[in-house]
């Protein structure tokens, strides 16, 4: 376990829990935000040293290591003004402190909420934080010194309920950000179905997997188009998880897993394509919430769907040209090789808009490198076709912290990906507005009655963002939190 898993809540003084160190947060006005027993004895001399040598400043983002009287270890961390603690806050703050455990080598840690933070959703952060902190990726390194983990941390203070819940939805973004840290060769589509599997294993979960042979003889053009240039084998996998009553309508995830993406004909320049073993990242949202719904057992029902394949070139593989016909039986007109995604997607969404009646469908996908041209790492694309739905993700959005913005899905996009030959091409207008062509075309294998939204996250899955609960360069695991909220589990 490359991540802290082991985390309890505690309403007593820390000191009987037996951790290495303390964390305490502290305002700006250099008022500690809760009362630390044996503070005068133990750590008195500390804090106080620290606060007149100008060390600590109570901002936020600040966390600062002291050691006091018999070496007892404290993390001061910043909060900034009284009264205007955020789950944002919180959630870096913890994530701060877990970082700087695992560079002093401290083990264990208490960490006390501040006692001004009452409700339940900033607690939640905490525990988010203090465990997305503690993440690191190091399955591969076979010298050197053993990386040091963080292994124990007693939550003090707050919500016991919501700090259980926050530390089983960090759990789920550490298994998607595994899956899809994981290069091609080891991350498969077998390697994601295998996982599905695994999760399905729980109550009122069931895995289906279709194989290449099946998904084909099914109608899946699009994905047995993609998948023809690789003999990995491809996987079309079905996660139902069905707790709710009979006659509720199923929310349904879809997730695009392309395990690596190499362009195929339409061949990827060299430079980075190494990254492109990022692009299932969408399977990850889903594989990453269907276990946090596995866990919390929510009573409703929700679907994962994600298409699976590598995009490869070869004497097998799909051409520039070639009409490939998706399941609902639409054509597609392939101009670009490379714009795949959205192929194996129009099979996902058909598959979802012919075999449920769902509430709504929301499909993830690192779909366009347009959508970082437009965001950057900041935020990801969102369009979709049911306004009530957009407005409730753009709130849980808010709440989680990770950053949606919408584009509009106007007909005159729906026209740019027409097809002179076929019913719809793979490419929109040339170098214009590229996001929005992905998600025009992906509108077309949506029945128009079922409320969508799609969500482009190739800006946001992986990469550049400086903060405390993610890891530079690495996957994010970022919107699984908003689905998890959005879903209300
Ligand atoms: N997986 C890529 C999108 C991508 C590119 C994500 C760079 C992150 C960084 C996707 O399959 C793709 O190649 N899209 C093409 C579409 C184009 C051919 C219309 C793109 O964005 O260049
Ligand atoms: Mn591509
Ligand atoms: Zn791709």
């Amino acid at each position: 376990m490359a991540h802290l898993s082991n985390v309890k809540y505690s309403s007593t003084d820390w000191r009987q829990n037996k951790t290495n160190s303390v964390a305490v947060g502290i305002y700006d006005d250099l008022q500690l935000s809760r009362q630390v027993q044996g503070v005068n004895r133990e750590l008195g001399r500390g804090i106080s040293n620290a606060l007149s040598a100008n060390l600590i400043k109570g901002k936020v983002g600040e966390v600062k290591i002291l050691v006091g009287k018999k070496g007892t270890i404290a993390f001061l961390y910043g909060l900034g003004k009284k009264g205007k603690i955020t789950a944002e806050i919180l959630r870096k703050a913890a994530a701060g402190v877990s970082k700087l455990c695992i560079t002093n080598k401290v083990a264990s840690v208490s960490f006390l909420i501040p006692k001004d933070a009452r409700d339940s959703y900033l607690s939640q952060a905490v525990a988010e934080g203090i465990v997305l902190g503690s993440y690191q990726f190091h399955e591969f390194k076979t010298v050197g010194d053993k990386p040091f983990e963080l292994k124990n941390a007693i939550i003090i203070g707050g919500n016991r309920k919501a700090i259980i819940k926050g530390v089983t939805v960090a759990d789920g973004v550490c298994l998607a950000r595994d899956l899809e840290n994981r290069p091609g060769n080891i991350a498969t589509p077998s390697h994601l179905a295998d996982n599905a599997k695994q999760i399905g294993k729980s109550p009122n979960m069931k895995v289906t997997i279709f194989e290449r042979e099946k998904f084909t003889q099914m109608g899946m053009g699009a994905l047995a188009g993609v998948s023809s240039g690789t003999d990995v084998p491809p996987k079309f996998i079905i996660m139902e998880y069905m707790a709710g009553p009979k006659n509720q309508k199923p929310k349904i995830l879809v997730g695009k897993g392309l395990t690596f993406d190499s362009g195929g004909i339409s061949i990827k320049p060299a430079s980075k394509m190494d990254e492109m073993k990022y692009d299932m990242c969408g399977a990850g949202v889903v594989i990453g919430v269907m276990k946090i719904v596995s866990i919390l057992k929510p009573k409703m029902n929700i679907v994962g769907i994600v298409p699976s394949t590598e995009n490869m070139s070869g004497d097998k593989a799909y051409r520039p040209g070639d009409i490939l016909t998706a399941y609902n039986g639409k054509t597609i007109e392939v101009l670009n090789t490379d714009a795949e995604g959205r192929l194996i997607l129009a099979d996902a969404l058909s598959y979802a808009s012919k075999h449920y009646d769902p509430e709504f469908i929301l499909d993830f996908a690192t779909l366009t490198g347009a959508v970082v041209v437009a965001l950057g790492h900041v935020a990801s694309g969102i369009m979709g076709t049911d306004n009530p739905l957009i407005e409730q993700i753009k709130s849980s959005s808010k709440i989680t912290g990770e950053k949606v913005w919408e584009f509009p899905l106007w007909d005159e996009y729906l026209d740019q990906v027409k097809s002179n030959i076929a019913d719809v091409k793979n490419l929109g207008a040339p170098g214009q507005a590229g996001s929005i062509a992905g998600g025009a075309f992906l509108n077309s294998f949506v029945n128009e009655n079922i409320p969508w939204c799609h969500f482009d996250i190739a800006g946001s899955a992986w990469g550049d963002k400086n903060l405390p609960y993610q890891n530079k360069g690495l996957a994010t695991g970022e919107i699984i939190r908003l689905v998890v909220d959005l879903l209300d589990i």
